[in-house]
């Protein structure tokens, strides 16, 4: 994590993103030991935290008070927890932050209700919130990341989608989540109309960067560095946009079908992986996600200038070059 942490936007913000961290530990205390558990093992486990930090740059552009800012930043992250709970199931993975998951270490049941627990406790945080605009809008997203999630499902295993596809489905359970983040910031703060639909999209074209990269890196990086075995997302049938390049190369094919039937060894695994790295698809991917980038700076660049801006900059830049 260490890069994201060293930016100034955390000098800045370091008491608020603090005061944040301490209530969202408090938020997922439950009588259960077993959702207690799971939760703060997944909290204490990393996670970037890009959501509650986009809530909170996001209300820098309206007078806000910091006790509603906190409960909606704990609130977009508690949704994310629960959307990460609930796809690993999806995805039967056993690895998230480099540590076993809820499915793994207990099983799907377990998850399912670890997952709809932490749903719950997203809704009580933001519930003491009385504009009616939040509610709706933390629900909509809600519908969109569950739509999104079942057309990945639909998805799976589907050789001949577009990208057109893959970008709709992306922005359903990514990028709406990422700009909802600074929409309900703002909104929450009291920001005027045109400064919340400024951060709205900038949240949305970053998400699409993130996603993007997101599904360039589960290729590039090393099961290390992942937190779980690279490749994961074809071992899962899922076509990302990288694969979308590269999938109808007649050599390749071999791969993707022995990926979908999960019967690669090890070896043929990390050949998939450097098919892929050499044919030029990272790049086209690469490409993409810089476009959606620019995007979000210009949406940004309108602004007024402020140390929330510099910041929202600093993960912009972030997102264009991480590395996990
Ligand atoms: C992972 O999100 C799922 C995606 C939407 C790509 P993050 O990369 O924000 O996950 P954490 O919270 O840092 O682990
Ligand atoms: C997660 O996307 C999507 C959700 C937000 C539920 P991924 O499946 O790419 O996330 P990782 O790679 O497992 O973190
Ligand atoms: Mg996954
Ligand atoms: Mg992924």
């Amino acid at each position: 994590m260490g890069k994201l942490q060293a930016l100034s936007l955390y000098a800045d913000f370091r008491k608020d993103l603090n005061y944040i961290e301490k209530e969202l530990e408090r938020s997922v205390d439950s009588a259960s030991p077993i959702i207690r558990q799971a939760s703060l093992q997944l909290l204490h486990a990393g996670g970037k935290r890009i959501r509650p930090i986009f809530v909170l740059l996001a209300s820098e552009f309206g007078p806000h008070s910091l006790e509603d800012i906190t409960k909606v930043a704990v609130s977009l992250e508690l949704v994310h927890m629960a959307s990460l709970v609930h796809d690993d199931v999806i995805d039967n993975s056993d690895m998230r932050r480099g540590l076993e998951t809820v499915k793994a270490k207990w099983d799907n049941r377990i998850a399912m209700y670890a997952g709809d627990y932490i749903f719950s406790r997203a809704l009580h945080s933001i519930g003491e919130i009385e504009l009616p605009a939040v509610h709706q809008l933390l629900a909509k997203t809600m519908l969109e990341i569950c739509e999104g999630e079942i057309i990945q499902i639909e998805h799976q295993r589907v050789a001949n989608q577009t990208i057109r596809d893959y970008l709709r489905r992306i922005k359903r359970k990514t990028a709406l989540l990422l700009s909802s983040s600074c929409e309900l910031g703002a909104l929450a703060s009291g920001a005027d109309a045109t400064n919340v639909r400024k951060l709205s999209r900038f949240g949305y074209f970053a998400g699409m960067s993130f996603q993007i990269t997101d599904d360039i890196l589960d290729i590039t990086s090393t099961d290390k560095e992942l937190g779980k075995p690279a490749g994961s997302d074809l071992l899962n049938g899922h076509l990302t946009l990288p694969i979308l390049y590269v999938k109808d190369d007649p050599e390749f094919l071999p791969y993707m079908e022995r990926a979908f039937a999960q019967t690669l060894t090890e070896t043929e695994r990390s050949a998939m992986l450097s098919y892929i790295c050499n044919s030029g698809a990272i790049e086209k991917a690469e490409a993409v996600s810089d476009l959606y980038l620019q995007k979000a700076l210009k949406e940004i660049s309108g602004l007024p200038d402020s140390k929330a801006k510099k910041a929202f900059r600093q993960i912009a830049a972030f997102i264009g070059q991480r590395k996990y």
